[in-house]
């Protein structure tokens, strides 16, 4: 029977990939972002079965407001929107914008959604599948520090959701290449530089994570939950 799916950044990079995925499988999927033309594009590039919705996940209204435009019933729940902005300056105004905006957009966007569909969530089967990052282990400041209480949120997602039936889990990507979420920041040097930490040599691919994600996402995945799974080619063993 084909899946309801939503799967939140699902207008570009990673997102998008996953949204792929689950099309070619078949399933409804429903894909949101805050840009609708990027939506709309990518939502006609992925062909029938997807519906763009336009919602800022950080801002509890909009979440709200996006509600009826949502599907009844989620079976497979992609918290996958995020983002890493830079260049914010120094003072302690500038450490709070960074800090509150890196929860905002990495933490918020996957618990405002996710609480507010909860009883959507399909019981005996039901999937919530979130994206952290390798910088949940590694450190980097505001961002890794956010993407780490993911960690902490899923287990307890996972425990609440447990007696239902629906499971809980987290992909854990390293550098993953061809995404808007680096911007000129990934030049060559710095593919390399990653690429050079990791035990494969590479950087990942978008199709590698959403590869992780299909995964969880099967009946095949039901005895798996509150675990983190790592995507990053082997490079935290270079710690
Ligand atoms: N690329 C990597 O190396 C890497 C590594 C580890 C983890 N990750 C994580 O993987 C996920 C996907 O990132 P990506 O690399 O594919 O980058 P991306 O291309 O920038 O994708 C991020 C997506 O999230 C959406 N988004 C961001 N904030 C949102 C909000 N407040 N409400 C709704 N949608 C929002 C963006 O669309 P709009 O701008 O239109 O809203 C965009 O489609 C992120 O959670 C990122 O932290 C990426």
């Amino acid at each position: 029977m084909a899946r309801s799916v939503v799967v939140t950044g699902g207008g570009t990079g990673i997102g998008l990939e996953i949204a792929r995925r689950f099309v070619e499988a078949g399933d409804s999927v429903v894909i949101v972002g805050r840009r609708r033309a990027v939506l709309e594009q990518a939502a006609e590039g992925l062909g029938g079965g997807v519906a763009p919705l336009v919602c800022d996940l950080a801002d509890p209204e909009a979440v709200e407001a996006a509600l009826a435009a949502l599907p009844a019933r989620i079976d497979v729940l992609v918290n996958n929107a995020g983002s890493r902005e830079t260049g914010f300056g120094a003072g302690p105004h500038a450490l709070l914008a960074r800090w509150r905006g890196d929860f905002e957009r990495n933490v918020l966007t996957a618990v405002l959604l996710t609480e507010s569909v909860r009883d959507r969530l399909t019981p005996g089967g039901g999937r919530v599948i979130t994206i952290s990052s390798i910088a949940a282990l590694r450190g980097a400041g505001s961002y890794g520090a956010a993407k780490a209480s993911l960690h902490a949120w899923n287990h307890f997602l996972a425990a609440q959701l447990g007696p239902s039936g629906i499971t809980a889990n987290i992909v854990a990507p390293g550098t993953v290449a061809g995404t808007e979420f680096f911007g000129p920041r990934l030049d060559e040097a710095e593919v390399s530089r990653r690429a050079a930490r990791t035990l494969l040599g590479r950087v990942g691919e978008r199709g590698e994570v959403a590869a992780a994600v299909e995964f969880l996402a099967s009946a095949g995945a039901g005895f798996i939950t509150g675990e983190i799974l790592h995507c990053n080619g082997g490079e935290l063993l270079g710690r």
